[in-house]
């Protein structure tokens, strides 16, 4: 595992930008996981900065972690819309395939079943995460067992309030999603997590440093052998008693 802590989240951002664009060029079709969140803002403004100089993403295919259950792709809080907005629409000819799951399907198991069966046939060559501040990666919410595949998950108290921010009221906060499992995030060839801010310091640490927990959904990833922690030195000040180094290699 390699921890790298830099300065400020746009300086963070274009190393992670960096990182997808290796991928892009060494990779026939590559295969991006992709988040969503305030986090990876930064990373998706420097890698299209990278699109608009040049880097060819047509053979790219993406794949998102997760999606609100009742929200369509046009509700400006839906993932698809983020996605849209932060990410695809800004980059001309970007033909590649591009799955979210669908937060408005009918069959909403039929729905995880069919993005399953899409990830086993397309393996990620990077993930991209982001984490809540209770620790949890894509949906997969704090829980004394963790499943493995896509699924519809009961969003905590702690998720809807924290994501209340970027709704009205929290009463329109959706209490439901569907989210990738750990499995498809930990077959990624490859994994990034992104974290800002002190509000993250508390989850960053136990994941890091503490043991591999279920409640901690983020610790899980200390069972990968390709992961890097990309922090700004407030997400970091709980590493290392308080130390803040530039890399750290655990
Ligand atoms: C949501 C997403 C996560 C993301 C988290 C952090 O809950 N499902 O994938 O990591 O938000 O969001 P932010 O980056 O806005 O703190």
């Amino acid at each position: 595992m390699r921890v790298r802590v830099f300065e400020t989240p746009d300086l963070a951002g274009l190393y992670v930008a960096t990182i997808m664009e290796q991928v892009v060029l060494s990779v026939t079709s590559p295969i991006l996981g992709l988040a969503t969140g305030s986090t990876v803002l930064p990373c998706y403004d420097a890698f299209c900065k990278l699109a608009h100089d040049g880097l060819d993403l047509t053979r790219t295919t993406t794949i998102n972690l997760d999606e609100y259950v009742g929200l369509s792709p046009s509700h400006p809080q839906s993932y698809h819309y983020f996605m849209e907005n932060h990410l695809f629409q800004r980059i001309r000819n970007w033909s590649g395939e591009k799955y979210i799951p669908n937060g408005i399907a009918e069959d909403l198991p039929e729905e995880c079943k069919r993005y399953d069966e899409y990830i086993k046939r397309h393996p990620i060559d990077l993930q991209l995460l982001g984490i809540g501040t209770n620790g949890h990666i894509g949906f997969n919410e704090p829980s004394h067992s963790l499943l493995s595949t896509t699924h519809v998950v009961t969003l905590s108290e702690e998720t809807i309030r924290s994501n209340s921010r970027f709704f009205d009221g929290i009463e329109d906060v959706p209490r439901q999603a569907i989210t990738v499992g750990v499995q498809a995030i930990l077959q990624a060839k490859q994994i990034v997590l992104v974290a800002f801010g002190e509000q993250k310091a508390r989850a960053v640490a136990d994941s890091i440093s503490g043991t591999v927990r279920t409640d901690v959904p983020a610790s899980m990833l200390q069972l990968h052998r390709d992961v890097t922690w990309v922090l700004d030195e407030a997400s970091a000040s709980y590493l290392n008693n308080g130390e803040v180094a530039r890399t750290i290699t655990e």
